[in-house]
């Protein structure tokens, strides 16, 4: 009686640890090789994949997995999604009252993130509430809540961010970007 759960749970951990040690994830690699390569004018970093959903590759056994992301996104200046909006706040709430430790602001690309480690309370708790701010002003503000994706990107794709989906593909699967409208 007392022997068995304990056999069972060795078995749990074994399957758990040869789950974790393989990095293959069909879903994700196609995901990723939806996307297409980098851009070779930008290098990896806080400018690169403007449009695309970066926790894809930014999260645990994603390719950038070493700088984890809570959120992350591209922010335009209109509907078209063809130029990055500098200099926005990008303002969070998450259900325990929590965000991130610092603000954080789009750059040049129209690109924001924040490292998982610079949320608080530790951990973001869905769903969470954002806005578009700019010197204490809402710009925009998404009505819903975000219940469980981080990349703002994976529902909000402008239309030329990189990726080799067809058109109708982006119509049917993507909403607006995410922009700041005028001020
Ligand atoms: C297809 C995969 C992929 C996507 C999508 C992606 N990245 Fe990256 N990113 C990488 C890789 C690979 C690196 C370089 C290795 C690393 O830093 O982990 C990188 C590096 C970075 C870095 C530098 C990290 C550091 O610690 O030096 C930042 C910042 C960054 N990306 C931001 C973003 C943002 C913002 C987005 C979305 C708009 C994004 N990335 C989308 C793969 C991706
Ligand atoms: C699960 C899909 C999804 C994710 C993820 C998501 N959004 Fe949205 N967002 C929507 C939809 C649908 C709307 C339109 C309805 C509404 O406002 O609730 C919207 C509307 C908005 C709006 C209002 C104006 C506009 O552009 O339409 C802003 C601003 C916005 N989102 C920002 C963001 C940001 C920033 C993130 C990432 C932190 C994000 N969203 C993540 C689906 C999403």
């Amino acid at each position: 009686m007392s022997a068995r759960p304990k056999l069972l749970l060795v078995g749990v951990v074994a399957v758990a640890a040869a789950a974790s040690a393989s990095c293959t994830d069909p879903v994700r690699d196609a995901a990723v090789a939806e996307l297409g390569p980098e851009d070779p004018n930008v290098p990896p970093g806080p400018d690169h994949r403007p449009g695309q959903p970066c926790l894809l590759c930014h999260s645990e056994n994603g390719v950038a997995s070493d700088s984890p992301m809570a959120v992350a996104g591209t922010v335009y200046t209109d509907k078209d999604g063809k130029k990055g909006l500098a200099d926005v706040e990008v303002s969070f709430v998450d259900a325990r009252n929590g965000g991130p430790i610092e603000k954080i602001v789009t750059s040049d690309s129209g690109n924001f993130f924040v490292p998982v480690a610079k949320w608080s309370p530790p951990g973001l708790s869905y769903p969470f509430r954002v806005a578009i701010v700019k010197d204490g002003k809402v710009l925009q503000a998404m009505a819903s809540t975000v219940n469980r994706e981080g990349s703002c990107n994976y529902c909000h794709r402008p239309p030329d961010a990189p990726s080799s989906l067809t058109d109708e593909e982006r119509k049917r699967r993507f909403t607006l970007p995410v922009y700041a409208g005028s001020p």
